[in-house]
């Protein structure tokens, strides 16, 4: 008797745990993915995303490890009926780029209108950029995939994988709202053009935390339209360091506010804490923090510049700019490459207005050299700030 009903209970079980696996999870394996890094596994992924966004209940999208998945441009659409997990084990891999079927040439894989979306998982996702910068011109962003991008998915959760080599950016947020990024390891070589760590746009509440970005451009640029952005523990080097803007491009009106960046290194950064903006722009960037921060080599580790890029025929004039104020810089220790340290920059237009340095202890990296600090219309308010900032 107590056997059988120990047979039944195990029985039970056993298809208890059936349910979940074939009910609530979908392996791309299941639906046609081969894994061999040769074979456009495209179609094979779509089938398995139709089938958790369509499903009632919470869903998984199993990408299983010690596989490598070549995907051609795609796109995981939502709304869903339910909640989903993607679970990357296994590694995804881009086209060459002389392979690239489609008109979505802009982006590599993009998740779009998937709310409640939870990312992660140890795999990685590999570009495979090195044609593409390659071929790009000087100056010229816009003709690379970004790799991994989310656009309109609010209470977005990404983490865990690595990132290498992706054309352009590695990963965008859109149009979210509440998203947090946490463990990703995002690297590129430091001369591979254009290639930012994660960029914000146009949405609230994002935090980046915990992460190492080592690219060839900033590691997270902070866009228009961004407010309640945090940025925690993040070890950022090579590239650009971590930027409010470039914001006000060709006239544009965009603002960003609310930005804490907390505890993050900048190694050997091109440089550190960086706000940039247009002339000929409009709107403003205010209530940000830089904090807590480490400077080993950086250049320009402080930098505040009205005066970002040039003036291109279809420039508006200078005759305007993006407003900067009530910005922090406090606890800033380490060396710097350049001999101006700090840099405020700002335009006579309409200048910055509250900025305030706090325990900032800035070395030169080199041996018997000097720094300074330089300023140009900006009010400031310094408390022990080596180099000292007059304005
Ligand atoms: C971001 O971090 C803050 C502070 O730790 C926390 O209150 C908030 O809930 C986090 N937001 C998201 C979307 O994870
Ligand atoms: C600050 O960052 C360092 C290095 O990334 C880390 O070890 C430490 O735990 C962080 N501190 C806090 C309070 O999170
Ligand atoms: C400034 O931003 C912080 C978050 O970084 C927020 O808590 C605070 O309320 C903001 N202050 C103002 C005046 O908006
Ligand atoms: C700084 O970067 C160099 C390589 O460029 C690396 O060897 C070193 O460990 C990094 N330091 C920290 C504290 O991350
Ligand atoms: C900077 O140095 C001061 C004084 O040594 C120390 O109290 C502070 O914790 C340091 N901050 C960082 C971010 O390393
Ligand atoms: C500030 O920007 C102006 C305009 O681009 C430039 O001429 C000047 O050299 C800059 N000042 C510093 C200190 O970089």
């Amino acid at each position: 008797m107590v056997k059988m009903i120990y047979e039944l209970l195990f029985g039970f079980l056993i298809i208890c745990v059936g349910l979940l696996e074939f009910g609530n999870s979908a392996d791309v394996t299941k639906f046609g993915a081969i894994g061999d890094g040769k074979t456009d596994d495209s179609k094979a992924f779509l089938k398995a995303w139709e089938k958790v966004c369509g499903a009632n209940d919470p869903q998984t999208l199993q990408i299983p490890h010690g596989k490598n998945f070549l995907l051609q441009p795609l796109a995981f659409n939502g709304p869903c009926k339910s909640t989903i997990q993607v679970q990357l084990l296994g590694n995804l891999v881009g086209p060459e780029s002389s392979g690239w079927l489609g008109d979505q040439k802009d982006k590599w894989i993009i998740f779009r209108g998937v709310d409640d979306l939870l990312f992660k998982g140890s795999g990685t996702i590999d570009g495979r950029g090195e044609p593409w910068w390659k071929a790009a011109k000087p100056k010229d962003d816009t003709n690379r995939p970004t790799s991994l991008c989310f656009q309109s998915c609010n209470n977005l959760q990404v983490k865990g994988f690595t990132s290498i080599n992706s054309p352009r950016n590695h990963i965008s947020i859109t149009g979210c709202n509440r998203a947090s990024i946490s463990n990703v390891n995002l690297i590129a070589p430091e001369e591979s053009p254009n290639t930012d760590g994660i960029d914000i746009s146009g949405s609230n509440q994002i935090n980046i935390t915990d992460s190492y970005i080592g690219t060839g451009d900033d590691c997270v640029a902070v866009n228009g339209g961004s407010v309640g952005i945090i940025i925690r523990n993040v070890n950022c080097g090579p590239g650009h360091g971590l930027s409010i803007g470039s914001l006000g491009r060709n006239g544009k009106r965009e603002t960003v506010e609310q930005v804490r960046v907390q505890n993050c290194t900048f190694n050997r950064t091109d440089n550190g804490a960086r706000i940039k903006t247009w002339p000929g722009g409009s709107g403003y960037v205010k209530n940000i923090t830089f904090e807590q921060i480490t400077l080993i080599e950086a250049k320009n580790p402080i930098i505040i510049d009205q005066f970002y890029g040039h003036c291109y025929p279809n420039c508006k004039g200078g005759n305007s700019a993006v407003e900067i104020r009530d910005v922090r810089f406090i606890g800033f220790n380490g060396t710097s490459m350049s001999k101006e340290a700090i840099k405020l920059n700002c335009s006579s237009v309409c200048g910055c207005d509250n900025v305030a340095l706090e325990q900032v202890n800035i070395k030169s990296a080199v041996r018997g050299k000097g720094i300074e600090a330089v300023c140009n219309n900006a009010r400031v308010a310094c408390q022990h700030s080596v180099p000292s900032v007059e304005c």
